[in-house]
């Protein structure tokens, strides 16, 4: 099976098996057969957060579970849950077309549900860790399925139980979240939305108008997946001390970064820029030329080109500046 269609990097690669479960019950005789003829397993959702750099030799499995539903509610909060194939997308317009509040900041992000809370999405000063109250999770070894509380998911920048501990040992079912009906908490901090707001002429924003304000603002940096292959950011924004940024900018002053706690997260796409990545291109891979922590495919780049493209990516960034940068997307 090609898995090109699969991944919104668009890369061509091939799996020795793959199916499709829109069930738990097929999920469980998928992975009995993989039990059965000793294959590898790879879990797939939306596809938008990884990177094949080879052919997959054993069973790639792609979760379909559909449905969005109110599982409780009171006058002020209702309790939806989603199950993991659910476009992210299209239910956080779900949720907004239900006039209810908590995800509006993070609109137009690819991927799935299900694969959300694996990686803690988060964008414009909101994360999923912030109203996300529980989930729950197939356990490969055994069947059963168990439940994660918000704490037990143990989310942190871009980072999960799922990543970690638990790598490889949970397929998400669904997803459910805790949002508000009335009294909404907008976060419009983030200088992006609020000139976006500005320039929309928007006083008073409605979580539907940050929303449009997010839409607008991702849709002029962050190539569409549809159109030319990415992942989102390759790269996490680094986390250094005070002292070690208060060194960094002494030689360059300019240098981007914003607080995280009583650290600083440095903009990684401005240590790429001004590294010279930015726009460049090699062969069919090549470093989005709007947001240089965007790796993009713009065709026929093989998964080997866009890693390597990383990796000098890296080295050189470590030179400049003296910082290791991170990857965010999972290498396959
Ligand atoms: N910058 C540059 N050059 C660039 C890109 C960024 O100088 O090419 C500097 C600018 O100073 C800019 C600052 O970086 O003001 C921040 O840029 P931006 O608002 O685009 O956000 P980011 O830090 O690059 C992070 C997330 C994005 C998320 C945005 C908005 C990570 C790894 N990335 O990017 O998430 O959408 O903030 O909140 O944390 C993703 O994870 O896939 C993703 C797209």
């Amino acid at each position: 099976q090609n898995l090109k269609p699969y991944n919104t990097f668009g890369i061509e690669v091939f799996a020795d098996y793959f199916t499709e479960a829109n069930s738990v019950e097929e999920i469980i005789s998928a992975l009995e057969f993989a039990e059965k003829n000793q294959l590898k397993l790879l879990i797939l959702n939306g596809g938008s957060n990884l990177l094949f750099t080879q052919d997959f030799k054993g069973l790639v499995l792609k979760i379909n579970l559909k449905g969005i539903e109110i599982v409780s509610e009171t006058d002020e909060f209702v309790e939806v849950k989603v199950q993991s194939g659910e476009n992210w997308h299209n239910f956080v317009q779900w949720t907004l077309a239900h006039n209810f509040g908590g995800l509006e900041n993070l609109s137009l992000i690819p991927g799935n549900a299900g694969t959300a809370p694996m990686q803690n999405i988060g964008a414009y000063g909101v994360e999923i860790k912030d109203t996300m109250s529980e989930l729950s999770a197939l356990e490969i070894s055994t069947g059963k399925i168990r439940k994660f509380t918000n704490e037990e998911c143990q989310f942190g920048y871009r980072e999960s139980v799922f990543k970690n501990e638990l790598k490889n040992q949970f397929i998400i079912l669904d997803v459910t979240f805790k949002l508000t009906k009335k009294n909404h908490e907008l976060h419009t901090n983030y200088g992006a939305i609020q000139s976006e707001l500005e320039k929309l002429n928007i006083q008073n924003p409605t979580i539907q108008d940050i929303s449009k304000a997010v839409i607008n603002i991702r849709q002029s940096k962050l190539p569409d997946p549809k159109e030319i292959g990415n992942a989102g950011s390759f790269f996490k924004n680094p986390v250094i001390s005070k002292t070690q940024f208060e060194a960094i900018q002494k030689e360059f002053p300019n240098i981007s970064a914003y607080p995280s706690g009583n650290e600083l997260k440095l903009a990684a796409g401005w240590l790429i820029e001004n590294a010279g990545w930015k726009g460049k291109r090699f062969g069919d891979a090549g470093v989005h030329e709007k947001q240089a922590l965007v790796l993009v495919n713009y065709g026929k780049a093989s998964g080997k080109e866009i890693f390597d493209l990383s990796q000098s990516i890296l080295d050189d960034v470590q030179e400049k500046f003296g910082i290791l940068l991170e990857r965010e997307v999972n290498i396959m």
